[in-house]
């Protein structure tokens, strides 16, 4: 009798999240002060502290951005509006003055922008204004979107990452089809405000996406930078992909709540709040399809929802704070730089029963 169904089920992979690993403490030789969080977020482009924050319309317009290069990380460009204004976006950063700790090679702030390959005339208009593009498309690894980045690629000047992916497969064909690829994004479905898998039951949890990416480029011999993007809700998280593979950690719910995101502030029974949507959701959805003709509702589907998020001031406190629980992290895996969380930092796996052990725990909570 054939069993090939049943075999499915059994050699099914296991997927990892963030919730399912922490990181081994290691012989360390470093104090947190003398570790050194700069990471490469493309393959021409370094950043001090590895962060960037994601191209949504309720977290990365230009006042995010340029304190992102003001604070040593990055901030990329929404593309939920029309081209003419992400230009003028990417613009105001570059022209922006004051000291800023990333910077290109004239001295202004570095800035991305988001586009999705098959907007050629986005990716060309956005080319030279930004130092980095970065794909915006929920599965990159579609026959249509490779093959409108094979086109466009040739014509940018700008390094371009290519995303989001999930799959060792994806970052193999990436490699072998496309005339270059300067950074991956890697995560499916694991965004704060993200219902792709809850709907579709398809993702690839951001910490395997990384590791999936990581090992194909590593059999591959090559270097090429990977931002884990989805999911990472302090900077625990982030080491734990920096430990996977990533070079650089996205985020969006962290950033959306504070006063530099572009979204609106709200009072919900006396605390403040900012609102934090999917670029997925139906909100979000509309305004894309206004504007852009690229956009059509070819799913006819919302995967992802709007929600509040504490308003937390200025992103500088959120941004010392992933510094400060990196240095921390980084010391107890005994690595002295993100590369080093590559080769140094150990997982332990978390069972579901365990799990509670590791937080506050058998105590009432102040
Ligand atoms: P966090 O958890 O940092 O995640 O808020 C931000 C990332 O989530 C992705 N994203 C979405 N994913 N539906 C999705 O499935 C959506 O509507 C959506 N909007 C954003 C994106 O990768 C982002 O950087």
């Amino acid at each position: 009798m054939p069993r090939s169904f049943l075999r499915k089920l059994d050699d099914a992979q296991d997927v990892f999240t963030f919730r399912d690993f922490i990181l081994l403490p290691g012989r360390s030789e470093v104090e947190p002060s003398g570790i050194d969080l700069s990471a490469k977020l493309t393959k021409n482009i370094g950043v001090k502290v590895p962060l960037v924050s994601s191209p949504m319309d309720s977290v990365t317009e230009w006042r995010l951005a340029l304190e992102m290069a003001r604070l040593g990380g990055v901030g990329a460009i929404h593309r939920n509006m029309p081209v003419e204004r992400q230009v003028e976006q990417a613009k105001k950063v570059k022209a922006a003055g004051g000291e800023v700790l990333s910077a290109d090679g004239k001295g202004r702030p570095l800035v991305g922008a988001s586009v999705s390959p098959l907007d050629a005339e986005r990716c060309k208009a956005l080319d030279r204004v930004v130092d980095f593009l970065v794909a915006d498309v929920a599965h990159f690894h579609t026959s249509k979107v490779m093959e409108a980045a094979r086109r466009v690629i040739p014509d940018l000047s700008s390094d371009f990452i290519a995303g989001n992916v999930g799959t060792s497969q994806a970052a193999f064909d990436i490699v072998d089809e496309l005339p270059r690829v300067d950074g991956f994004r890697a995560g499916i479905g694991s965004g704060s405000i993200c219902i792709t898998s809850e709907v579709t039951r398809v993702g690839s949890p951001t910490l395997f996406a990384v590791a999936q990416v990581a090992s194909a480029l590593e059999e591959r011999g090559l270097d090429i930078p990977i931002v884990a993007d989805g999911g990472i809700r302090g900077p625990g998280d982030a080491a734990l992909a920096f430990a996977a593979g990533a070079s650089v950690a996205m985020l969006g719910s962290m950033l959306a709540g504070t006063d530099e995101s572009p979204s609106a502030r709200v009072t919900k029974g006396g605390k403040r709040y900012k609102v934090h949507r999917g670029m997925a959701s139906a909100a979000a959805r509309k305004v894309r399809f206004a504007i852009d003709r690229y956009s059509v509702p070819a799913k006819g589907l919302d995967e992802g929802v709007e929600a509040y998020v504490p308003y937390v001031g200025g992103a500088e406190k959120v941004v010392a704070r992933m510094e400060n629980g990196l240095r921390a992290a980084f010391g107890y895996a005994g690595a002295k730089s993100v590369r080093e969380m590559w080769t140094k930092a150990a997982f332990g796996s978390v069972s579901a029963v365990g799990a509670t052990e590791l937080g506050a725990h058998s105590i009432e909570v102040k």
